[in-house]
């Protein structure tokens, strides 16, 4: 045995479609190191953090024989055609990773051998508990760590012993992978740190496109101006700030990105904008100096209560930023 983790327990047997038809078996996956997890795909609190941190922790693997499972907890669900499209919102690159519709016969059994649970609640709400944590199996099919999603150091611990499973040589080879980011875009890091994944889907968070420079309601009834630094916070420390009408489960990227790709990722926020799309104008009045304009992309706007404002200019715009409720439309 590699490496200097536990053996935990061997891995199940299993055999099911992959979200492209392929059937895979823990056969198959024999000298490969993988990684599992239990989601679904209507699943907008616990399953979007696994997907992301999955995706983290496949861009700091980048051994192309490392693979990622998931087995869905919800077959009725989640057909093939349904794991195909979730899997195509998180990331371009599905080459490693598998979604596996399961049958509801086989996957207690399943997830007790991988050390998890994942069984039907009965409520329509809530209708599956699932463990949340990630189990790493090595090439010999012995399962080797458990690893929690919700704590940003837990994707390091993971990476770090997939490496160890992989033996020195891989490690070099990753070091090299990791380090220069100089190809790195914006819009790259936002696919692959697994941000669009979630701000893809209006049910889990919201597109981010339009909200930079706009007004945003908070949870607590504050407002804040969406500036750079208010994005900054939003992914370093999304619990300072939660948007109203959403739940706090944005996961903290404290410690996971450098400063320069923390910049990448505000540059492109700030690059995306929002309605009206194109050269499209509308008609418009400014709501704090009362002036008519014609709106166009370039215009300065709010977002307000699930309304946009457009202004004259900025300082307008800042008026009502200071106190939206004032100038807001009732
Ligand atoms: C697991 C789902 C999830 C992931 C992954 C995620 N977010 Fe979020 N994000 C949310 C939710 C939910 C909110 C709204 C609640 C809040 O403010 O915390 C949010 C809020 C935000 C906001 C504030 C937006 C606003 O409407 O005012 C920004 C900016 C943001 N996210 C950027 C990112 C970036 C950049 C990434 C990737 C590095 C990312 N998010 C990854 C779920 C996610």
């Amino acid at each position: 045995m590699p490496s200097s983790l536990p053996v935990m327990a061997r891995a199940p047997t299993f055999s099911y479609p992959d979200q492209d038809g392929r059937p895979l078996t823990n056969e198959d996956l024999l000298d490969h190191v993988w990684v599992a997890d239990f989601i679904y795909t209507r699943c907008t609190t616990a399953c979007p953090i696994l997907s992301a941190r999955m995706m983290m922790v496949q861009r700091k693997v980048a051994d192309s024989s490392v693979r990622f499972v998931s087995f869905s907890v919800d077959p009725d669900h989640d057909s093939l055609p349904v794991l195909k499209r979730y899997a195509a919102r998180w990331t371009s690159d599905e080459s490693r990773w598998r979604l596996l519709h399961t049958n509801k016969k086989t996957l207690r059994g399943l997830a007790a051998g991988l050390l998890a649970v994942a069984e039907p609640t009965g409520d329509p709400r809530d209708p599956f508990v699932h463990s949340n944590t990630f189990l790493l199996v090595d090439q010999a099919g012995f399962i080797r760590g458990e690893y929690r999603s919700d704590d940003p150091s837990e994707v390091d611990r993971l990476s770090d012993d997939i490496r160890l499973l992989l033996g020195a040589t891989e490690a070099k080879a990753e070091r090299s992978a990791a380090s220069p980011d100089s190809t790195a875009t914006g819009e790259r890091l936002f696919v692959e740190l697994g941000c669009q994944g979630c701000h893809s889907q209006a049910k889990i968070a919201r597109p981010l496109g339009g909200v930079f420079g706009s007004v945003v309601t908070l949870e607590d009834g504050r407002t804040v101006e969406a500036n750079e630094a208010y994005l900054r916070e939003s992914i370093l420390a999304p619990g300072e700030k939660v948007v109203r009408g959403y739940p706090g489960t944005m996961p903290s990227y404290a410690g996971q990105l450098s400063d320069a790709q923390l910049t990448l990722l505000v540059d492109y926020l700030e690059s995306l904008r929002g309605a009206p799309a194109k050269a499209e104008r509308v008609r418009a009045v400014d709501p704090v100096c009362k002036m008519e304009i014609s709106a166009g992309p370039d215009t300065a706007r709010a977002e307000y209560e699930g309304r946009t404002y457009y202004f004259c200019g900025a300082p307008c715009r800042r008026r009502f930023a200071r106190d939206p409720g004032k100038y807001a439309r009732p």
